[in-house]
């Protein structure tokens, strides 16, 4: 295995050139955190061998304490259930804990998801909730990631099928839910669900890409809906959209790939979402994740051998900067861990370990490396597989018993 030398040594700070505005004094403050984190584990790493050490066994802890029991915190996320379904399950997968979790915990989850589903199609993000197209995608990836029959039956493809329609504009973008907002999550949302579970057509997608494309922004990422701005969260979905659409060769690569390598920040190393904004450790997947897709198209021009951001700076701000000493993984030093960020952290850093031929880029110990993620859908690459190959042999025609509970 190749061995990483720390790079935090060597980064440049940001220079204000003397004016000091409120982005400018937020950076600022932000950098000086995190160089004392880093000052901190230069010390360590020279009394500490086998550092930086991701803590995999806490990580865990945290993950199933919170699927029997969430804080008062989580109250406002009562619309986001399925997520919390969702990051629990991928986050568990990607530290290889899927596979020793008790199938009655599994199978109360997919209870649980089926109760979220509506009778009109698709999922809301509670039981009894407005169907949406997020809480869907979160419903979706979470029953593959459990992967039996009972958890791919558990979706009515039929009624997702209408739902899908039915969040369709004539010019072939989607909107979030039924009377809500167009925008490129909807796209992205829609394509996965539709692929994974073998619903997709060729008139549901029509002008889809078109559409997507007219998000790229003129400072090359992607924004939610055209004219807005350039952001990480949509930059991923657009790039994802159009891989989907095997169409990724409509945007302009070489504009895209010169916003995104300017997102991974200088001094902390992990990815900003936007220009001027600050470091956040949930876009180490949201970035990290699109450079990966766009990887594939640079691959057919003129093959890098590695992606084409720094991984070994990604991997420090994960491992050092990242991980909350009880479990579980956050923004930024000084903010708390939370399930959303322990998630898209660890689906960045699978990404960031990613050996590309051949060649192992796991900083730290061999132990620190965990599970691959599938780039598009952001489950197991294994599970993507599975659910296609299940719902292809299935006709969706005699599929009339699917489970939906009635509230
Ligand atoms: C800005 O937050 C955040 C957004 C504008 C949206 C981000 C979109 C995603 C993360 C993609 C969601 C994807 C799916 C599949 C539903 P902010 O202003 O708090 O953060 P910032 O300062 O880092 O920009
Ligand atoms: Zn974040």
């Amino acid at each position: 295995m190749q061995r990483h030398k720390p790079q935090t040594m060597i980064r440049n700070m940001f220079n204000h050139e003397h004016v000091i505005t409120k982005t400018a004094d937020e950076q600022l403050q932000v950098e000086r955190n995190v160089k004392e984190v880093y000052d901190n584990y230069r010390r360590l790493t020279k009394v500490i061998e086998n550092f930086p050490l991701l803590k995999r066994e806490d990580h865990i802890r945290y993950l199933m304490n919170s699927i029997v029991y969430l804080p008062r915190t989580y109250e406002c996320l009562d619309s986001a259930r399925t997520w919390l379904c969702y990051w629990s399950l991928h986050s568990l997968s990607l530290l290889d804990h899927l596979n020793k979790m008790d199938a009655k915990v599994l199978s109360s989850m997919i209870k649980f998801l089926g109760k979220c589903q509506s009778p009109t199609g698709g999922f809301g993000g509670g039981p009894g909730q407005l169907p949406h197209l997020a809480a869907t995608f979160a419903s979706v990836n979470a029953l593959c990631i459990i992967g039996t029959e009972e958890a791919y039956k558990c979706i009515n493809r039929q009624t997702l099928r209408t739902f899908l329609w039915s969040l369709r504009s004539p010019e072939g973008a989607f909107s979030m839910h039924i009377d809500g907002e167009i925008d490129i999550r909807g796209a992205y949302c829609a394509l996965t669900v539709a692929t994974l579970t073998d619903i997709a057509s060729v008139g549901l997608f029509a002008g889809t890409a078109e559409w997507v494309k007219s998000c790229q922004t003129y400072e090359g990422g992607f924004s939610g809906y055209p004219g807005m701005e350039a952001h990480g969260g949509y930059t991923f979905c657009g790039v994802a959209a159009l891989v989907l659409l095997q169409k990724l060769h409509l945007c302009d690569s070489e504009n895209l790939l010169r916003w995104i390598v300017n997102r991974q920040t200088r001094f902390e190393g992990g990815f900003q979402g936007r220009t001027n904004k600050l470091v956040d450790g949930c876009y180490s997947f949201w970035q990290a994740g699109a450079f990966a897709l766009l990887h594939e198209l640079l691959m057919r021009e003129s093959p890098p051998d590695q992606f084409l951001f720094n991984n070994t700076a990604l991997q420090e701000y994960i491992l050092i900067c990242c991980q909350h000493p009880t479990g579980g993984l956050k923004d930024k030093p000084g903010k708390r861990s939370d399930l959303y960020h322990t998630c898209y952290v660890l689906s960045g850093l699978s990404i960031a370990q990613t050996s590309l031929g051949g060649k192992s880029l796991v900083l730290g110990p061999a132990e620190n490396e965990i599970n691959k993620t599938n780039f598009v859908y952001n489950i197991n690459p294994h599970s993507v597989l599975k659910a296609k190959t299940y719902y292809q042999h299935r006709d969706i025609e005699e599929e009339s018993n699917a489970q939906v509970i009635e509230m």
